[in-house]
């Protein structure tokens, strides 16, 4: 396959292959910087946002950020969404080779943090400060959906295969950031034992003013209803289709390339209906009632 350019770096970005990084797939640009990912030192204002891939992290920050500048400030509408919440993982030829831990280094406090580890891969830091943590997690159907049309637009993930490929390898856990099952549970048998809040992408979607409340009662802010009603209309899907601060059109198409397809793609529960055969459905019933036995964690598939 011939490597694509990007239109901000100019490189030529070829698909990574997926790597071991302590028994948890990652690309392999992950894996080269993984030693200073281990090292990063969080400061105990940093606030981190953790998900599996697509489960609305990008919702979650927009509201986050929302709410710690008190509403939709001039930033927030000037500065894209990426730029204001390192990706800490990340490695890009954009950022001048560099990592979401160089971009942390040189950002004023507090400090938002986006990343997709799982639990255990999460540095130590953030655990020996007391960080606030919020967790998103959404239900696996629609992730897989949603994390499929997602490798079309992101030329450094690992080729997704056909539809039946992808089915098999997302109930694998052979998927970059690991497997949907691990990475939900862990965060949800810790989330007691440190600051974590953990929310649904179903439970925003129903009922945001909630939510948002929920989260900014957790961060500590405590805002006027009408300055709740403004950040839900802001980071509605709507919105954050049309917003090109939200809708990925600033990122380096070496990250993720909209012009082959938007970011915000359906913002819905229950698209999954429109992708699972009816024996796609039931395998993947019986494999999430062997892996989520133990677990008290339920989620819905519908609203
Ligand atoms: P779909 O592909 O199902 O549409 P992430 O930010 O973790 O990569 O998640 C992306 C998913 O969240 C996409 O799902 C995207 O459309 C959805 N999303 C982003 N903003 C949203 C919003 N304001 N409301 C509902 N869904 C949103």
């Amino acid at each position: 396959l011939s490597p694509s350019s990007c239109h901000t770096c100019t490189m030529d970005v070829e698909r990574q292959r997926i790597c071991d990084v302590k028994g948890v797939p990652l690309i392999s640009s992950m894996h080269e910087i993984f030693g200073r990912v281990e090292k990063f030192q969080a400061k105990a204002d940093d606030i981190l946002i953790a998900t599996y891939p697509k489960a609305g992290t990008t919702w979650m920050i927009e509201i986050m950020d929302s709410i710690r500048q008190g509403g939709i400030t001039k930033e927030i509408t000037t500065i894209p969404s990426h730029e204001r919440t390192p990706f800490l993982e990340l490695i890009s030829f954009c950022f001048g080779v560099s990592s979401g831990v160089d971009l942390l280094k040189d950002m004023p406090s507090p400090r938002l943090v986006k990343t997709h580890l799982p639990f255990q891969l999460v540095p130590q830091s953030f655990w020996d400060k007391g960080c606030k943590v919020i967790y998103v997690a959404r239900n696996a159907k629609d992730i897989l959906v949603s994390y499929f049309f997602f490798h079309k637009i992101t030329p450094i993930l690992p080729h997704a295969g056909t539809w039946d490929d992808f089915f098999e390898s997302f109930l694998s856990g052979n998927v970059v950031w690991g497997s949907w099952f691990d990475h939900v549970t862990g965060w949800w048998d810790v989330r007691e034992k440190h600051q974590i809040l953990y929310v649904f992408y179903e439970d925003i979607l129903q009922d945001p003013m909630r939510e948002v409340e929920r989260v900014a009662r957790f961060l500590g802010h405590t805002l006027d209803n009408g300055t709740i009603q403004e950040i839900v209309k802001h980071t509605s899907f709507n919105m954050m289709k049309d917003n090109p601060m939200t809708n990925f059109s600033r990122m380096p198409t070496c990250i993720v390339d909209v012009r082959i397809s938007p970011f915000m793609r359906k913002g819905q529960v229950g698209d999954w209906k429109n992708h699972f055969t009816v024996a796609q459905n039931q395998r993947f019933e019986e494999e999430y009632r062997r892996r989520m036995a133990k677990t008290s964690l339920r989620f819905r598939t519908e609203l």
